[in-house]
């Protein structure tokens, strides 16, 4: 089963905004998707018509199998929710939001406090269980947020900017959760944030947003093919052989650009065979920052 079909999906706002634009997009369970795009790209809106938060105005959803438009709650049932703004309850404590939340779930008080004390000791929240969340920072109310999205044992998890007030460490623990949720529970992500250097660690697959239209799908290497083929190389030598597609980058280090994997084996045997000293050879494909930046630039460029 998908875990999520979109259909021409679109939202066009009261007042006229067209916030997103046909999406059609399929998701496998397992996936992690990083749905990438710059401030008011879409993605927010598309996560509230995934789960149900809004009604679309053009096209359909399904999520886990059902349509976040007509059964909400049977989405919601099956999907964990992080939004920039969680409605949790500044009187209670961390403890007490979570046991509260898997209550509502139909969790007994027992079932509720082993998961909120294992979900708080691996987001190192556990020291502050006890404080009412009103004396919360930002980054830890964040967790918590994150945390009370895991409660119920959901199959998917929608993320919206889960970790973009945490410190870094937290970001990891985060992210490293995210990951092995995916791969040991089988849980699907959908994740949208502009930090790119961890999607591109944790995502499986891509998707670029702007101006509510999807640019792009894929994984990495597609991207890459797609997008910025071929491979830097960075090499530190002596006595170089001349005519070769390198230049000088200053130190002794010489860069240059290649179409593919094999002609880097070329590159090496001639400088070694013509004499030259090789001391360290560096291949590297584009980043995801490398390729956002790319699409997008040539997206304004087309205007
Ligand atoms: N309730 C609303 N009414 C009218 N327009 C809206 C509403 N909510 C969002 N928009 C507009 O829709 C567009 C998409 O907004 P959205 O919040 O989905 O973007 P985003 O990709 O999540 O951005 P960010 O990265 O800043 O969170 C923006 O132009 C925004 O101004
Ligand atoms: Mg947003």
């Amino acid at each position: 089963m998908h875990a999520i079909i979109t259909t021409g999906l679109g939202k066009t706002y009261p007042g006229g905004k067209e916030a997103l634009k046909d999406l059609s997009l399929q998701l496998d369970e397992g996936e992690v998707f990083g749905f990438l795009g710059p401030n008011g790209a879409g993605k927010t809106t598309a996560v509230k018509l995934l789960t149900g938060m809004l009604n679309p105005t053009a096209g359909s959803a399904l999520v886990m199998g059902h349509d976040p438009e007509k059964d909400p709650e049977r989405v919601h049932a099956l999907c964990g929710v992080v939004t920039e703004n969680a409605r949790m309850y500044d009187h209670l404590s961390g403890l007490e939001n979570l046991m509260f939340y898997g209550a509502l779930y139909g969790q007994n008080s027992f079932e509720s406090r082993e998961r909120a004390d294992m979900l708080l000791a691996g987001l190192a929240l556990h020291d502050a269980k006890d404080k009412k969340l009103g004396a919360y920072s930002t980054g830890m109310r964040q967790k918590l947020s994150f945390a009370r999205a895991l409660m119920h044992r959901p199959r998917m998890l929608f993320l919206d900017e889960p970790t973009s007030g945490m410190d870094p460490e937290s970001g990891i623990k985060v992210n490293q959760m995210i990951t092995r949720l995916a791969k040991e529970e089988g849980v699907t992500v959908f994740l949208c944030t502009h930090q790119l250097r961890y999607a591109q660690d944790i995502c499986t697959r891509f998707g670029l947003i702007s101006e509510g239209a999807m640019l792009m799908t894929g994984t990495l290497p597609e991207l890459q093919n797609a997008v910025l083929p071929g491979i830097r190389v960075r090499i530190r030598a002596d006595k170089l052989p001349a005519g070769l597609p390198l230049q000088e980058a200053g130190n002794g280090v010489f860069e240059g650009s290649l179409g593919e994997e094999g002609e880097v084996a070329d590159l090496v045997r001639k400088i070694v065979l013509q004499g030259g000293d090789l001391y360290r050879v560096e291949v590297e494909k584009p980043s995801l920052e490398e390729i956002y930046f790319a699409l997008t630039r040539n997206r304004e460029a087309a205007k």
